[in-house]
């Protein structure tokens, strides 16, 4: 692989943050969507993941932003030793200021060694505090550029579509300063299950985020203990997508079973073959539970 082999990729954003702080409220006003009105309770309950273009410095940039109902999931990806985010969106309502949730997800952060930005939401609000957040996250290393620190700190309002421009500007900064950004689009893809459900009619349907190369269908995965040839694909809208290259998250059709997030996915040449790793992986998983529950026994019987 040579550098012309490489080409820029869209970064991968994680929007993370305290309960009802405004997280998918955020994403909306970002795609123009209202995706946080439909909600049922107004809670997020599965990963969506979307990608926009936007204008910077001239240039259209693509974004792929996943919104995360809670930290759950992020660290069940984490946990399987997927790297999923390039950047964090951490959202600070500005009336309540940092919350339990705020500094979990600061953690997860700065744990994976993910470089943050801070969206202070809800500036609307008439109790809204934004320079408190500011202060209360110098605490937690999180020093603004205006305290003599180094993160962007941005007052928006989800609701009234206000430092929306701004946000984005500043991840985008953050990317193109901190992170090389180049992939090989040109070979078999790679990434990781976000996402999986079983559909009455679609059977087993799993988001994808394409991480290397492209997912084309007719392509043969394991995804996990899953197998299959990708029988469709589509995107956050539904629309279908023949070829999804990287940072893309598409919704893949096809699998023999549902992957779990944080599954890594790779294109296997032999659609025999990716059955074989499949069932290896998924036999090595059942003696791994067997030991596991013959110890417990064998424990159980001396105490
Ligand atoms: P979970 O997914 O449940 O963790 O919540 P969330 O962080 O996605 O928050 P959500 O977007 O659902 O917003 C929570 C509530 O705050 C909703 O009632 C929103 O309408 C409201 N809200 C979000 N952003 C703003 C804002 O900028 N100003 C005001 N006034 N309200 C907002
Ligand atoms: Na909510
Ligand atoms: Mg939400």
């Amino acid at each position: 692989e040579t550098d012309e082999d490489l080409a820029i990729r869209p970064p991968v954003v994680t929007v993370m943050g305290h309960v009802d702080h405004g997280k998918t409220a955020l994403l909306d006003a970002i795609r123009n969507a209202k995706v946080a009105e439909g909600e049922a309770g107004g809670i997020t309950q599965h990963i969506g993941a979307y990608q926009i273009i936007t204008e910077h410095e001239g240039i259209d940039r693509a974004m792929t932003f996943i919104d995360t109902p809670g930290h759950e999931a992020f660290t069940a990806m984490r946990a399987r030793g997927a790297q999923v985010t390039d950047i964090a969106i951490l959202v600070v309502a500005a009336d309540d200021g940092i919350m339990p949730q705020t500094i979990e997800a600061l953690n997860h952060a700065q744990a994976a060694n993910v470089p943050i930005v801070v969206a202070v939401n809800k500036i609307d609000k008439p109790g809204a505090n934004p320079q408190k957040v500011r202060q209360q996250l110098t605490e937690f290393g999180l020093v603004a550029e205006e305290y003599g620190g180094d993160v962007m700190f941005v007052d928006v309002s989800a609701k009234n579509k206000t430092g929306i421009k701004e946000i984005l500007d500043a991840v985008l900064l953050v990317a193109d300063a901190a992170l090389d950004m180049r992939s090989n689009p040109n070979k078999d893809a790679r990434g990781v299950a976000i996402e999986a459900r079983l559909d009455k009619g679609r059977g087993a349907v799993a988001t994808v985020l394409i991480q290397s190369g492209t997912l084309h269908v007719g392509d043969s995965i394991v995804a996990g203990t899953a197998y299959g040839r990708v029988r469709a694909m589509a995107d956050e809208n539904g629309v279908a997508v023949l070829a999804a290259t990287p940072s893309r998250a598409v919704q893949v059709q096809g699998l023999s079973s549902v992957p779990r997030a944080g599954d890594t996915f790779l294109v296997i040449e032999e659609d025999r073959t990716a059955r074989q790793i499949a069932e290896k992986r998924e036999a090595a998983e059942r003696n791994a539970l067997l030991a596991k529950a013959r110890k417990r026994i064998s424990l159980e019987d001396f105490t």
